[in-house]
């Protein structure tokens, strides 16, 4: 039997609630996959931060890193400012894990209308493959005269010629895996941004000559983020770097459904530390507490992180559920047009396994 030991931060807000039903779909699987999913819950939020003034303890990281891998729910408190609690918790554990790729697919499934008229099932299928530990989001900056009229914030973009190949070159090696188009486009703004976005230009055509077999281009984000709503079907595997990775994907999300659809995982690509799973939405305040937050992006992240382990007829049957639900369009939560709880669409989810 496999053993995969699972690192559990539920988070905060609807972070808790979606992830019950993720670990209750992984944990449906166990038998028929003869897998045992070690679950180790570490309740590190920002209630823990209220009661304990940090967001993870001292030795947090040391603690995660003997897991195989790392299951996030979402982080965000509206009493608590974002960059104390991210900055605590999230930022930190993909920095210090290395998982500079972020993969995030965007697919528009059968049963779904997209907000973008016109488009049918199947004309979106695309990886947004985010680089996730350096670019706008580096830790380096700093104030001045903080608090004063003089305030001063520096806020250092980090663009260095290793970090963009090799997240590039990962996106390159999906577009072979994936065998759809062979197409890789790179999101740049270097006619604004001429000096760090000029290395990810230079690193991008670099990686890009060891693959004649792969089409390329490359288009400044904001005529990319047009080109999401204009024409989403030409896109195959997208890359980008984290803040606009981070950015396409919620319009990535919105014109496949919803957010609450939307899975993404966080990886070392060479295994050395645990890579973290974890659904592009945050912890959705407006909804929090009201039962009415769609599972499936959690679910579905919880399907990426089965294939991470070789699990691959567990990751389909997870994905299969899910796909068949959407179809049925029965069983669904508020943002996707029905009015059923997170937990039913968590159950049928289970109910549907091995169909
Ligand atoms: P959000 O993703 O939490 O919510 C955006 C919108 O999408 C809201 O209207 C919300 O109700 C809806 N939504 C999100 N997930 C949904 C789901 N599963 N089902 C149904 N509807 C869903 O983004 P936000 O409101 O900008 O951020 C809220 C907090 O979460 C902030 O503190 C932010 O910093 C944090 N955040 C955390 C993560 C993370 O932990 N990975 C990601 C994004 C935002
Ligand atoms: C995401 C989130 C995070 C990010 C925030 C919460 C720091 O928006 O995972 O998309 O920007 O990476
Ligand atoms: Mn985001």
């Amino acid at each position: 039997m496999a053993q995969y030991k699972v690192a559990v931060i539920r988070g905060d807000g609807i972070g808790v609630e979606v992830i019950e039903e993720g670990i209750k779909v992984l944990e449906a699987l166990s038998e028929q996959f003869d897998i045992s999913w070690q679950f180790e819950e570490h309740p590190w939020s920002s209630e823990y931060y209220i009661k304990n003034g940090q967001m993870m303890p001292s030795d947090g990281l040391d603690i995660l890193a003997k897991a195989d891998v790392i299951y996030l729910g979402a982080v965000g408190h509206v009493d608590i400012q974002d960059h104390v609690t991210l900055s605590g918790l999230l930022l930190p554990i993909r920095r210090s894990f290395d998982q500079y790729v972020c993969e995030r697919p965007s697919v528009l499934y059968p049963g779904i209308t997209s907000p973008l008229s016109g488009k049918k099932p199947g004309d979106i299928d695309m990886v947004v493959v985010r680089e996730n530990t350096e670019g706008e989001y580096a830790d380096v900056g700093g104030f001045q005269y903080a608090g004063f009229d003089e305030e001063i914030g520096v806020q250092s973009g980090i663009f260095t010629r290793r970090g963009c190949e090799r997240v590039i070159k990962h996106a390159f090696e999906l577009a072979r895996r994936r065998d759809k188009d062979r197409h890789v486009t790179s999101v740049t703004k270097s006619n604004a941004l001429g000096y760090g976005m000029l290395v990810w230009d230079r690193a991008f055509d670099r990686i890009a000559g060891n693959y004649p077999d792969i089409e390329t281009q490359s288009l400044l984000v904001d005529a990319a983020c047009m080109d999401f709503i204009r024409k989403p079907e030409v896109f195959d595997i997208v890359v980008a770097s984290n803040l606009f990775g981070d950015i396409l994907t919620d319009i990535g999300a919105i014109i496949t459904g919803s957010m609450g659809l939307a899975s993404s995982a966080n990886l070392d690509p060479q295994r050395r530390y645990p890579s973290m799973f974890e659904p592009v939405h945050g912890s959705a305040p407006d909804i929090m507490g009201k039962g009415v937050a769609n599972p499936m992006a959690q679910i579905l992240t919880g399907a990426m992180m089965a294939r991470h382990f070789g699990e691959n007829a567990a990751a389909d049957d997870i994905e299969k559920s899910v796909q068949g639900l959407l179809v049925q369009g029965e069983i669904l939560t508020p943002d996707l047009g029905g009015s059923s709880s997170t937990e039913s669409v968590g159950d049928a989810v289970v109910r549907s396994l091995g169909n």
